[in-house]
């Protein structure tokens, strides 16, 4: 058996995508039933849609927010974070970049995340800038900060037509550079800039590996291609040692 982290002392970058989260219940973005299916992506998930219909834009992500709230970290998810314990415990470093908004990575133990399109459990003031944890699913729409101003609140999410979080690219693109092996997880490698770090670690000469469901656009930059589900594959192909509750309380 190969396995993609086959000793600790590695320093080890990962990157998910909604495929992860898929075996818990929360639907992917694209292909059949995928969620971009039903919704028109610049009507709900862009800063125009949300000047033009603030409650038609939380209503979706309130629907999102509760979805996830009611999923729980799958095998996937758990695998991801015992790799991070065992890293980091044998003397090497971790970092997981997630394009998911779910929190469920967190939920499974892991802990040096990076939540580059933001998170559902985290809301911002439009006015005064304030972002905080917020998991209220019972908002009166739309929902006003208690500050001074009291300012519209908005859903802490990369749009479409928005940058990522300020340092966020720089730190994954860091750890990147100092890495010994990228690690990409259910992600069509569509989405930019995250695709693009594929190619950033495949231009510097990493070492790449990739656990999809179907053949990602980007398949070729992959050193190793595991095809299948992250809930069964992650957890005998990740690394040589079965602690299934990873940083798990
Ligand atoms: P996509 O829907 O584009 O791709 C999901 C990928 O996961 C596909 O390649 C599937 O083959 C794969 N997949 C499905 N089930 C899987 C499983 N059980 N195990 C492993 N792989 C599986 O979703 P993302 O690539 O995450 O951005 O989309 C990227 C971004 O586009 C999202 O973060 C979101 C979206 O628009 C924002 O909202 C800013």
């Amino acid at each position: 058996m190969n396995w993609i982290v086959d000793t600790p002392e590695k320093k080890v970058v990962v990157m998910t995508g909604s495929g992860i989260s898929a075996e818990s219940g929360i639907q992917t973005f694209r292909g059949a039933n995928g969620l971009w299916e039903n919704h028109r992506i610049e009507d709900v998930a862009s800063p125009i849609a949300f000047r033009r219909d603030p409650v038609m834009v939380w209503n979706f992500y309130l629907q999102r927010r509760k979805q996830a709230l009611g999923c729980q970290p799958n095998a996937g998810h758990l695998a991801v974070s015992a790799l991070e314990k065992w890293v980091t415990e044998g003397g090497g470093e971790f970092l997981l970049a997630t394009q998911n908004v779910d929190g469920l990575h967190t939920r499974a133990g892991s802990r040096n995340v990076i939540e580059m399109h933001g998170s559902l459990l985290i809301s911002r003031c439009t006015a005064c800038g304030e972002v905080f944890q917020d998991e209220s699913v019972d908002w009166e729409l739309p929902p006003h900060h208690d500050c001074p101003q009291k300012g519209l609140l908005r859903p802490h999410i990369v749009w479409f037509g928005e940058s990522l979080f300020p340092g966020d690219m720089e730190n994954i693109e860091s750890a990147i550079r100092d890495c010994d092996i990228f690690i990409v997880i259910g992600t069509s490698g569509t989405v930019y800039p995250a695709a693009g770090l594929a190619h950033y670690a495949n231009r510097l000469g990493k070492r790449t590996a990739c656990v999809n469901k179907d053949a990602p656009a980007n398949v070729d930059l992959f050193d190793t291609f595991i095809q299948g589900e992250a809930g069964t594959e992650l957890p005998r192909r990740l690394f040589p040692e079965k602690r299934a509750k990873g940083n798990a309380p």
